[in-house]
């Protein structure tokens, strides 16, 4: 039996789902049960983003909604972890002079403030706050990374796996090396030995998390090291990795991704704009140059390698002719998906000092027409892929009937096909598109697809 019921949600990036799944682990270790229903609930829990200001202000308006139904339920308690824990600390407790309406609602309510480095301590602030005191944990680490700690994740297909934490970065827009701290990774062994286990549990698709993933290192093992390890752990478990940083990505990774037909040909490279003065400013440390002759060489060496990015319209000082430069180097690049955001000044950072000049209309506007033109490129490309075979991890049935199957590539593209009793989830199978939109692939079922099979062939 456990103890009290936690709820948890969780905003923002993949290592906050990640980080979710490690909180989970710790508090069940120490008893406490999950529950899906926040009615049920001893405690709740936000874990929380602070990338851009409406991440935050999302988190006040529903921390407003917990308000109500701590007044019917006054032993509840609700606590804040991640990065706003990081990020405004007491201040989340305590009143704070600044805040929309729900930020006032919601900073009177907060029992537990837990940062993203103090999860280990978590049953102790818990305990803190069900003596009616306040818990508080905000100290960043220089070595924490829960390498032994199993996260609790529900069966399924598609798992999360954390293998380095923090960012040394310090791009001048971005609060997260505030927030999560200095890089340090986990050790090789144990994360291969936790992809060992999520492929004997019937996970197919694993994908390796970090800020700054492609910086990881243990000793003498680099990320590439990492990525032929995980991906000989087994030929039908699919290996991704998100977010890498240009400066980090290595020929060797590249030669790596070429080498394993199980490391997805895919990788996820944010530019975040196109002009070298704006890059400089950024604090980015490459070119567009640089960075070209990078996607270049990938598709030189990845045979089929497709790439997705992170754009920001309206940095300070953007001008017209740097917004024409973003949008000609995504002309350029073809990507095959973007995200895409309007700046949003972060306090603390090094560009919170200079003025956030493009006025709001100005960057919604150029947010629009980078929308817009990433639409048309994604549009493109997947009609280009009409007639073309492609091999689908299927996942389920779509979300919108199950007459029909849902599954990806491993470009990561979402293909539709119609169901049949013969194909469940998890198998891969060959499949012909036959129809396009700019956001999903539509096709139908050729053969079933074996990796390992497939593999002994090519080797
Ligand atoms: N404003 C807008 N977008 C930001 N990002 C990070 N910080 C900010 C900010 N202050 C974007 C970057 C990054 C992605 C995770 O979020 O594009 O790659
Ligand atoms: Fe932020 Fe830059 Fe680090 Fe990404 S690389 S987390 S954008 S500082």
């Amino acid at each position: 039996m456990g103890k009290s019921n936690i709820y948890i949600e969780t905003y923002g990036c993949q290592m906050n789902l990640a980080d979710t799944e490690l909180v989970l682990g710790i508090l069940k270790k120490h008893g406490y049960d999950v529950t899906k229903q926040a009615d049920e609930a001893d405690v709740i829990l936000l874990n929380t983003c602070s990338i851009r200001d409406n991440a935050e202000q999302r988190i006040y308006g529903r921390l407003g909604n917990f308000k109500t139904l701590k007044n019917i339920k006054p032993g509840l308690i609700v606590g804040v972890l991640g990065c706003m824990a990081e990020r405004l600390r007491k201040d989340l407790i305590e009143d704070l002079p600044t805040g929309s309406q729900s930020g006032q609602a919601g900073k009177k309510i907060v029992d537990l403030v837990v940062g993203p480095d103090e999860y280990r301590r978590l049953p102790e602030f818990l305990d803190t706050a069900f003596n009616g005191e306040k818990g508080i944990g905000v100290k960043l680490s220089r070595t924490e990374t829960y390498d032994d700690i199993i996260p609790f994740r529900e069966d399924g297909l598609q798992a999360w796996l954390s293998v380095m934490r923090g960012c040394d970065k310090f791009c001048t827009f971005c609060v997260v090396p505030f927030t999560r701290g200095r890089e340090r990774s986990r050790s090789l062994s144990s994360v291969v030995e936790e992809v060992k286990q999520l492929s004997e549990r019937g996970f197919r698709e694993v994908t390796l998390l970090g800020q700054n993933v492609n910086s990881y290192v243990d000793g003498q093992n680099d990320f590439a090291d990492l990525l032929a390890a995980c991906a000989q752990v087994s030929r039908k478990t699919r290996i991704r990795f998100t977010t890498s940083h240009p400066q980090d990505l290595s020929d060797k990774l590249l030669y790596t991704i070429a080498a394993h037909p199980n490391i997805c040909n895919y990788i996820h490279l944010p530019v975040q704009s196109g002009s070298n003065r704006i890059l400089e400013l950024m604090n980015r440390t490459y070119t567009v140059e640089h960075y070209l002759s990078l996607i270049d060489k990938a598709k030189r060496i990845i045979s089929g390698v497709s790439f997705s990015t992170d754009i920001i319209s309206g940095f300070p000082t953007e001008t017209d002719e740097d917004h024409a430069m973003t949008l000609d180097l995504m002309k350029r690049v073809r990507y095959d998906g973007a995200y895409m955001f309007k700046y949003s000044p972060r306090e603390g950072t090094k560009a919170y000092k200079m003025k956030d000049d493009v006025v709001d209309e100005v960057k919604t506007k150029r947010l629009q027409e980078i929308i817009e033109l990433q639409h048309q490129i994604s549009y493109e490309i997947n009609q280009s892929l009409i007639g073309k075979e492609e091999v689908i991890l299927v996942e389920g049935f779509s979300r919108k009937s199950d007459q029909f199957l849902s599954g990806r590539t491993d470009t990561n593209k979402v293909v539709i096909i119609p169901a049949e009793g013969k194909i469940k989830e998890g198998n891969y199978v060959k499949v012909k598109i036959n129809r396009a939109t700019s956001g999903t692939l539509f096709g139908d079922f050729q053969e079933f697809y074996d990796p390992e099979e497939q593999l002994a062939l090519t080797a």
